[in-house]
């Protein structure tokens, strides 16, 4: 079976081709340069460039997997959580197709989509994670610890009550004058910084406390850059940023081991775009290393948002909806901006 993703949920505009777990085809084109400037995603000017894309990326996503849209057999799109704007283009370019081909079509939820991504296979021959599994996804605009117990098995078990990680580190970023995305700068300039020169909080540190609070650490950097007086550069700029890199890995990583031996996982997954970060790598491998737990990461196209796993994550759902003979009307298909994962596998 033959599946169409498609993703356009924020500031990717992605189409991908799978077939049963492999992906024949993964296009992605990236918006950083349209929203560089203002220092975060700008809502309006995603989707337009969402609509300037579309086409372009479903053609390459063809192009590159060498088959016709006759040889498609169904097709997912992300539903929500998103911007409004940004995910209509993707909903309407995929209910126009299925309703041109009269195949099914299902709308998914990105962050499920994230967790099951190290599901489908990789170039890299990266073990599969086998269940339960304790998924963190971490990006710009999620931060969950989810127990994945099985396909559409979820259980919440702490989310961000304010900023995202990703969030987080790009607003501390502006604040240091950095190119955005600030998570992207801070991750490369961390690496000639000591982390330990200056302290930011841990919010939340509670052993039995899986949720995660970033707003704080804004705050923090703050008072640090008033009492530098001049805007931070050289040393004291790494400095700065591998210590607040330290604290937002700090707590994303012991809360996660502490997550897994309370859910009985034995695998950590991690997706999201912050899982890109070279210090939040290294410390869920030292960690999980002395603490027996398997890691899998998938490939960094895997972990950013993506069609792929979109796909792969419809190939679940086409299939149980087949299974009960659903009957699919692509026109009613609506997006879900506020979309709430649990809420999502409970209807
Ligand atoms: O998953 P993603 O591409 O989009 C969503 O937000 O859904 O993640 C983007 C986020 C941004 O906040 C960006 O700063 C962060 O991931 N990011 C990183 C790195 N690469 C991307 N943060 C830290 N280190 C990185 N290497
Ligand atoms: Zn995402």
């Amino acid at each position: 079976m033959k599946i169409l993703g498609i993703e356009s949920s924020c500031d990717e505009c992605s189409a991908a081709i799978i077939e049963d777990d492999k992906i024949l085809s993964h296009v992605i084109a990236s918006q950083i340069p349209v929203h560089a400037k203002y220092g975060g995603v700008v809502p309006e000017l995603a989707s337009r460039a969402h609509i300037i894309d579309i086409v372009e990326v479903l053609r390459g996503a063809f192009a590159q997997a060498g088959v016709t849209s006759q040889d498609i057999d169904g097709v997912a799109v992300t539903q929500g959580p998103g911007l409004i704007g940004s995910l209509l283009v993707g909903i309407e370019a995929a209910k126009a197709f299925a309703y041109a081909r009269d195949i099914p079509l299902v709308g998914v939820h990105h962050t499920e989509g994230h967790l099951l991504a190290p599901l489908l296979d990789t170039t890299e021959g990266m073990q599969k994670p086998r269940f339960p599994f304790m998924g963190l996804v971490v990006s710009g605009g999620h931060t969950n610890l989810i127990a994945v117990h099985g396909v559409g098995q979820y259980e919440m078990i702490g989310q961000t009550l304010d900023d995202a990680a990703g969030e987080a580190l790009d607003k501390v970023g502006k604040m240091l004058g950095l190119p955005y995305p600030g998570g992207v700068a801070i991750d490369r300039l961390a690496v000639g910084g000591n982390p330990e020169r200056f302290h930011f909080p841990r919010a939340l540190p509670q052993h039995d406390n899986f949720d995660f609070s970033f707003s704080g650490l804004k705050t923090s950097v703050m008072t640090q850059l008033r009492r530098l007086q001049a805007m931070p550069q050289g040393q004291d700029l790494a400095d700065l940023c591998a210590s607040a890199l330290e604290a937002v890995v700090d707590s994303l990583v012991r809360k996660t081991l502490r997550a897994a031996h309370a859910a009985h996982a034995s695998t950590i997954v991690v997706a999201g775009g912050v899982s890109a970060n070279k210090r939040l790598r290294q410390r869920l491998a030292e960690d999980c290393r002395a603490e027996g737990l398997q890691l899998s990461i998938p490939p960094m196209k895997l972990c950013t948002d993506n069609a792929a796993m979109i796909a792969g994550l419809g190939k679940f759902k086409l299939a149980s909806l087949l299974a009960q003979h659903a009957h699919f009307e692509a026109f009613n298909l609506q997006p879900k901006p506020a979309w709430n994962l649990i809420e999502a596998i409970s209807v």
